[in-house]
Formats: C-alpha cells, sequence, structure tokens
C-alpha cells in the first residue's frame, strides 16, 4: 500500500491509514512472533500480526487453544520493541474474550497496554459484533477474523475450507458485514472459497486480508514460518518463498561434523590464540 509520507524518517502505519487502504495497494501482512524476525519482516510488510499460531508454530502445541494472554502480550511487546514502521495487531487468544464485552476489553486494554501495539485481532463474526462495538467505542481498533477461525477447530473437527455450500456461504457472507457494521477496521478471511472471498472483499467496506482466500481480497497474510519453508508439508495455499528447513539442516549438518573432527572452532575463532605471522619472522 502506499505509505503517503515523505521517507525518511516514516512513522508507524496507523489504523486509520490501513483502513483506508481498501481504495490503494494491496496490503501485505506476515505474522512475527519474535523481535529478530519482526526486524527482518518490518520495512516489507503494512502489518506484522502477532497470531495464536504462535501456540503452533514457536510453542509445539497441536491447536492454538493452549495459548494464553501472557504468551500473546510477550511476544507483542517483542515484536513492537523491534519494529518501527508496520502496524503490529495482536491477537486475543481463546477464552479472552468470547464470555462478554467487558472481559474483552479488560483483556485487550492489557495487551494494548502492555505491548504497544496499535490493535487487537478476534475470531468470530455476527457472535462478536457486540464486543467489537464495545471495544471500538472505548478506543481500542479491532480486526475481526472470519470463515475458517483456528479457535473453533473443536466445533468444526479441525481445519476445514468453509463456505461450501449455500447455508455457510450466506452466514459468512452475513459475519463480514456484521464485524464490518460493528467498526472493526478490517477483516481477516481464512480458508474460503474463493468466490466467496470476492463477493465479501467487494459487499464490505473495510479492507479483507485472505489466508487460503482469494487474490481478490484487499491484501494477503501468511504465517511467516510457513512462507519461509520451514515446515516439511504445508496447507496448499501457501507458497514457499524460501527454503529454510534446507538451510538449516544443511548448517546444522555441517556444523555438527566439524565440531566432531575438530575443524571447528579454528584460533581465528578463539581468544588468545597466537597467530604465527610468517610474514614478519622473515624481516
Ligand atoms: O494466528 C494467526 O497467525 C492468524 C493468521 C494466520 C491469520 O490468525
Amino acid at each position: 500500500m502506499s505509505h503517503q509520507q515523505p521517507s525518511p524518517p516514516q512513522g508507524r502505519l496507523t489504523v486509520p491509514q490501513l483502513r483506508a487502504a481498501k481504495a490503494g495497494e494491496k496490503i501485505v501482512v506476515l505474522t512475527a512472533y519474535t523481535a529478530p524476525m519482526a526486524a527482518l519482516l518490518d520495512e516489507h510488510c503494512d502489518m506484522l500480526m502477532v497470531g495464536d499460531s504462535l501456540g503452533m508454530v514457536v510453542y509445539g502445541f497441536d491447536s492454538t487453544l493452549p495459548v494464553t494472554l501472557d504468551m500473546m502480550i510477550n511476544h507483542g511487546a517483542a515484536v513492537v520493541r523491534a519494529s518501527s514502521h508496520a502496524c503490529v495487531v495482536v491477537d486475543m487468544p481463546f477464552g479472552s474474550y468470547q464470555a462478554s464485552p467487558e472481559q474483552a476489553f479488560t483483556n485487550a486494554a492489557r495487551v494494548v497496554k502492555e505491548t504497544g501495539a496499535a490493535c487487537v485481532k478476534m475470531e468470530g463474526g455476527a457472535e462478536l459484533a457486540q464486543t467489537i462495538r464495545f471495544l471500538v467505542d472505548r478506543g481500542i481498533p479491532v480486526m475481526a477474523h472470519i470463515g475458517l477461525m483456528p479457535q473453533h477447530s473443536n466445533r468444526i473437527g479441525g481445519f476445514k475450507t468453509q463456505g461450501k455450500d449455500d447455508a455457510t456461504r450466506a452466514a459468512i457472507l452475513a459475519d463480514a458485514e456484521a464485524v464490518a457494521a460493528a467498526g472493526a477496521f478490517a477483516v481477516v478471511i481464512e480458508g474460503v472459497i474463493a468466490s466467496l472471498a470476492d463477493e465479501i472483499t467487494r459487499a464490505i467496506s473495510i479492507p479483507t486480508i485472505g489466508i487460503g482466500a482469494s487474490a481478490a481480497c484487499d491484501g494477503q497474510v501468511l504465517v511467516v514460518d510457513d512462507m519461509l519453508g520451514m515446515f516439511e508439508r504445508s496447507p496448499r495455499f501457501v507458497r514457499k518463498y524460501a527454503d529454510l528447513r534446507g538451510l538449516i539442516t544443511a548448517a546444522a549438518t555441517t556444523y555438527a561434523a566439524e565440531v566432531r573432527d575438530g575443524s571447528f572452532p579454528s584460533d581465528a575463532e578463539c581468544y588468545g590464540v597466537v597467530k604465527t605471522d610468517l610474514t614478519r619472522k622473515a624481516k
């Protein structure tokens, strides 16, 4: 998207700028969970998303359900500290916002205060509209997340593409309209039939950010470890832009061999080892 600011210095993109990007260039979003990764991605992205996917990607859980608010806050704060350009959004984890608008506000306020992030993301459609309105009215911008909602994996029986039949298609479109009407500034559309993502993108006035959705969305997000090729298997919607798994495996293999054969470390990689300077000796 167009950043509409002279460079340098460039300030962090704001929620109103992202909201207005519906009419502009595509919005570039990647997940980030750590400071070093956030620092590398920052200049390339409009948003850095501290997704609760960190439960699976970083912590090795089977789902996002065990992720806690403290985990989100610790990783969110690291990503904010290491970035200065992208707008940072932090996921509200399962159980931290569904009980009531008041519960959602209390926990989202902690996220904003303790991380410095500008906004939060919550999974849900029409049933979450009242909560979204409650937070937005009290100063916390909300990004919604509809379609395949990983926090609903027990209800839907896994991670299945949504919107395949007329009834669920209509329900997801209604969800999109409800979260937009409630004041969400953008909505992630995950794992839905492409034509439905296209229809939603045309129907609502806020930006749609697709993942496993459609190129017609106003922006795209991927889990950074997926697009960097960290995993042997990934969903079909992932395009691998690197093979970090291969690079790391090759580097670790070489390191292990060199430690075992004694060629690492060399004298130059140790402190206080006197180098034999043949040139000086000859003089
Ligand atoms: O948790 C997450 O990382 C997400 C994105 C993949 C959309 O919700």
